[in-house]
């Protein structure tokens, strides 16, 4: 192996141009491929820049040209020549007019035929892609991909410094924080029998230093949640955690609005009208059948129980009286997408789902109307359900019939599943808006009680304080939700800030005296020193950089994620601990038969 010595990079594989013909270079990085030509060795060089052609001549240095013919696939080199223009050129990449004809080569290291293909569409598996990630990432998309975090990560950094807020870090050995998932938990060996929890999210913490009088905060800071998993969630992710004092909604609600047609700006190059739409949460749940809903498309839900009365079709009626809502859905211009065997699949997909069925209606041609209810169809329910749905030729109406808490939410997947199907999405395509006007609570039917939607720190919308105790399923919230192309990207409230109030709240929410002295002594003992009205919000970065790049799974935005049982196959954590580091928590594994 060479040494690299007092050798210095001058370009990256990048950058090299026909402006740089006759300049002598050196080069570092990666040998993608190496072809051997008889007289002639190509090497495609490759940095986190890009890909130079090397060229090694026989003619020109025997020995070199020897050396040349031992490089493979990831050995590392360091190149010296000089540039010149192509015969053939490469219009594929922007260095494709020039090559390095080498006069000098170092073999920094040899590498092993690597596990996965250094390319993008090399289609392994992710349990591969996971275990080797240092390979994975050498991709040119995961290396942009990573760039773009950084770039989104500074963005934010940047408008936030600019507009007073202080970087403060918080602990990661805490309290449970109350964002509603399981918490990771970490033993301590000092205070025996003892457990720290790690963060769901700062959220007493930046309440604190509101109270500190920090005025503005922020980190981008990682929050850790034990819960099921999906593609837009990780065990760790990233939250850019925003707090502001003296502020009210429309205060919070406007700066980040100019946060975001910053970040929009500085890394689309989009401008973004401002205000951004503002949608109530109960119009969300009614149109889309979503607190999340994807503005990008329509395809919105009708409530049918009127219309439904002009048949005597007994599934109908017989809903009805059970008190169940019959709604559906106009997907537009999709009656010929979906055959029989697709409505089918389609069924099968809602019942996985937890539906009882789908009853589906297509207009035909001719403008009749097929349909899974035959038998329902007549003149005036026709005429009036082509009116509802504004329906017309070849339109497919696709209809739930359930209790109300399920109805708008199989609607709401419907929507997003044939969305999926169907719609081509652009690239540059974003469709924004606020989710306002939460309910404070929801009920939780396995614990019997009402639990809080955001989290209890919420402000109620001031006329429903009365109702805390007595109407709680009516008290709205002081709460925002930013939603962008149907994916939650942050969301936050105006805070309680006196105990009292705080107080209230936790009644309402069942928790015991001993529960709130517990959990959240200490932060309500903080609020009665005097502190100031304030309110914020939590990002999430990794969505909101999947939503800039266009990117599905969570996986393609963080360097090492985790699998999706929260594993990672690279180091093998979680593993176990040894007997010594248990016997030092004091913790002992229990007997099989009693877990
Ligand atoms: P919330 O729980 O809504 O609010 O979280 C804020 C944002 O974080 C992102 N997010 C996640 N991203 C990836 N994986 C996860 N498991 C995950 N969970 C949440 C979402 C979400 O919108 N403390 C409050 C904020 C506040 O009130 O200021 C909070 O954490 O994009």
């Amino acid at each position: 192996m060479d040494s690299l010595g007092n050798l210095k990079r001058s370009h990256y594989c990048g950058d090299l141009r026909m402006e740089n013909l006759n300049e002598e270079v050196t080069l570092m990085g990666w040998v993608q491929k190496s072809r051997d030509l008889g007289p002639l060795i190509f090497v495609d060089l490759r940095d986190n820049k890009g890909i130079t052609q090397i060229v090694f001549r026989k003619e020109d240095n025997e020995e070199l040209y020897e050396k040349a013919k031992t490089l493979k696939s990831e050995y590392v080199i360091a190149v010296t020549g000089k540039v010149f223009e192509r015969e053939s050129k490469n219009k594929d990449i922007p260095t494709g007019d020039i090559e390095i004809i080498s006069n000098e080569l170092r073999i920094l290291d040899t590498a092993n035929t690597p596990k996965i293909y250094i390319k993008d569409d090399d289609n392994v598996s992710e349990e591969m892609r996971l275990k080797y990630r240092y390979l994975d990432l050498r991709k040119p998309q995961m290396q942009h991909n990573m760039r773009m975090r950084a770039e989104i990560s500074k963005a934010f950094r940047d408008f936030l410094y600019d507009n007073n807020f202080l970087e403060v870090e918080t602990p990661f050995l805490g309290k449970p924080t109350p964002e509603g998932a399981r918490d990771y938990v970490v033993p301590s060996r000092v205070n025996k029998n003892l457990f720290y929890a790690l963060p769901q999210s700062p959220q007493l913490f930046k309440q604190m230093l509101m109270v500190s009088g920090m005025d503005r905060y922020y980190p981008i800071v990682k929050c850790f949640r034990d819960e099921d998993l999906r593609a837009n969630r990780q065990p760790e992710f990233t939250q850019v955690d925003i707090e502001m004092s003296f502020v009210n909604m429309d205060d919070v609600i406007a700066m980040n609005e100019k946060l975001l047609q910053y970040v929009f700006k500085r890394i689309k190059g989009i401008d973004l009208a401002l205000p951004l739409n503002r949608m109530s949460y109960q119009e969300a749940m009614e149109r889309f059948g979503s607190d999340k809903p994807d503005l990008r498309y329509g395809f919105e839900i009708k409530d049918m129980s009127q219309i439904v009365k002009l048949t005597d079709f007994e599934l109908f009626s017989n809903s009805l009286a059970e008190g169940k809502q019959i709604r559906g859905i106009n997907f537009n211009g999709l009656a010929q997408s979906y055959s029989r065997k697709q409505l089918d699949k389609l069924t099968k997909y809602m019942k996985g789902i937890g539906a009882s069925g789908l009853i589906w209606l297509k207009l035909e041609n001719d403008n009749t109307i097929n349909s899974s209810i035959n038998k329902a169809l007549n003149e005036q329910f026709n005429e009036a359900l082509l009116n509802l749905f504004d329906a017309k030729e070849d339109d497919l109406i696709l209809v739930v019939i359930d209790k109300e808490s399920k109805v708008l939410d199989y609607l709401g997947n419907l929507r997003v599943h044939v969305a999926s199907e169907n719609v081509q999405f652009k690239d540059d395509d974003f469709a924004i808006t606020w989710i306002v006007d939460f309910p404070l609570f929801e009920y939780d039917e396995e614990e019997d009680r009402y639990v809080a939607k955001h989290h209890p720190f919420t402000h109620p919308v001031d006329e429903d304080i009365d109702k805390l105790t007595t109407n709680p399923h009516e008290c709205r919230a002081k709460a925002y939700d930013i939603v962008i192309n149907g994916d939650e990207i942050g969301g936050g409230s105006i805070r309680i800030n006196n105990s009292e109030l705080q107080n209230k709240m936790f009644d309402a929410l069942s928790l015991t005296e001993d529960d709130i002295n517990n959990k959240f002594g200490f932060f309500i003992e903080a609020l009665k020193y005097g502190t100031p009205p304030h309110g914020g919000i939590a990002y999430g970065l990794d969505r909101f950089v999947m939503t800039m790049l266009n990117v599905n799974n969570i996986k393609d935005v963080i360097a090492f994620p985790k699998t999706q049982s929260a594993t990672d196959p690279l180091t093998n954590a979680p593993t176990f601990i040894t007997e010594q580091q248990m016997e030092e928590l004091n913790i002992e594994f229990r007997d099989d038969s009693t877990i």
